[in-house]
């Protein structure tokens, strides 16, 4: 058997591990001149917009909501078909998060549907760019504007993602991208939050420590509970060797997701009943590459479709089961059947093997593999 293949691995070259060395080395090692620079490059990158850093893409969209001024008594609209960190920071803020089904074809919010669920006590709109493929921002937008709502989009996954030419984070209201390993720039744990203005940004500054304003050299203020969300230097000199790779790595990716669809394609994977992503050349940056299992046909559960395809050497993920059906959010009241398209994608949903270092021939072997299954359990 050749390599294991796992569904994503970070590619981080030497020169941002010696840079790494450097900064362990330099005697400043928490937030300092490489958070800074770091959050220098990426305002850079998003149009000149206020940035900064955090150290996980879940404070960031905690810390949006609160200067949302989103808490007791408020609601949230989002997706069920997300990282749970998607809700459970609007649980963590006080509010109630309000399910809205997916489109089974994009896999992100249905914004059909997104009008009927608004109340009076609606604060935000909280789409996500599932696998990097952007939620249509004039539609969201104009929502948002209609019904005087704050939107924070969770693009943890969506970093070089355009919307019409314009990256995603370059406009809008608060935007929040995550750099977990998995993403497309890493800086091992990390996030970064895209505000409006300064007056936020200073806001965002308190929330991300413990709420603490500094001034002169002996002088400190505390205006609002903060938490403790500050990224490392050594972090941030991570994301600052990953940056300037980030447009050939999702060049890469698309390209080698069109691979897949070639090769899904010659596989016949269509009559397979395989449900591929929409092939989106222009605006994903193809974060993930994930199909949807035909359940009624299949005669193994995804478990085993899994188990089949490490046994061949290929590692695959599950992104994500529907959030409404984890226990702590139906000891809130949500039942099986509320959503059923995300409940059939989170059911159903398997991520194939998706990441720059990946070599052409690596897409035969995955397309290979799961079609050989499917054909061995398929009605
Ligand atoms: C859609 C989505 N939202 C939120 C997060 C949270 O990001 P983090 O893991 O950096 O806290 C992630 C990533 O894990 C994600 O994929």
């Amino acid at each position: 058997m050749s390599d294991f293949l796992p569904f994503t691995r970070p590619s981080i070259d030497e020169e941002t591990i010696a840079g790494v060395a450097e900064v362990l080395r330099s005697g400043w090692i928490t937030s300092g001149p490489q958070v800074k620079a770091f959050e220098g490059r990426l305002s850079e990158y998003l149009g000149g917009r206020p940035v900064r850093a955090f150290n996980s893409g879940t404070c960031t969209m905690e810390v949006a909501l609160r200067i949302a001024g989103v808490g007791a008594g408020h609601e949230v609209i989002t997706t069920p078909l997300s990282w749970v960190a998607t809700s459970n920071v609007v649980l963590a803020v006080g509010a109630k998060p309000v399910f809205v089904d997916i489109d089974p074809a994009t896999r992100n919010i249905d914004l059909d549907r997104v009008e009927a669920a608004i109340t009076r006590a609606t604060r935000a709109l909280l789409p996500v760019d599932l696998a990097g493929l952007p939620v249509d921002r004039d539609r969201l937008h104009a929502l948002a504007r209609k019904h005087s709502l704050r939107v924070i989009e969770d693009a943890a996954q969506a970093l070089g993602s355009l919307w019409r030419g314009q990256r995603i984070g370059s406009f809008g209201d608060l935007v929040s991208f995550s750099f977990h390993p998995n993403k497309n720039i890493t800086t091992i744990e990390g996030g970064c939050l895209v505000m409006n203005d300064e007056r936020e940004a200073a806001l965002a500054e308190q929330y991300r420590l413990q709420g603490v304003v500094r001034s002169g050299l002996d002088g400190m203020e505390v205006e609002v509970a903060g938490g403790k969300f500050n990224l490392t230097d050594v972090a941030a000199r991570v994301g600052l060797g990953q940056l300037p790779h980030l447009s050939a790595f999702n060049a890469r990716r698309r390209e080698l997701a069109r691979g897949y669809f070639r090769a899904f394609a010659e596989c016949g994977a269509a009559e397979l009943g395989l449900r591929l992503p929409i092939a989106d050349f222009e605006q994903s940056n193809w974060h993930m590459f994930q199909v949807v299992l035909p359940e009624e046909r299949l005669s193994i559960p995804r478990a085993e479709v899994m188990a089949r395809l490490k046994d061949s050497g290929v590692g695959t993920g599950v992104h994500y089961p529907a959030i409404h059906l984890f226990a702590l959010y139906r000891r809130l009241g949500w039942r099986p059947g509320d959503f059923p398209h995300a409940e059939y994608v989170g059911r159903n949903i398997l991520t194939l093997p998706l990441f720059p270092a990946m070599r052409d021939d690596d897409i035969i072997r995955v397309v290979e593999a799961l079609t050989a299954v499917l054909r061995a359990h398929i009605s």
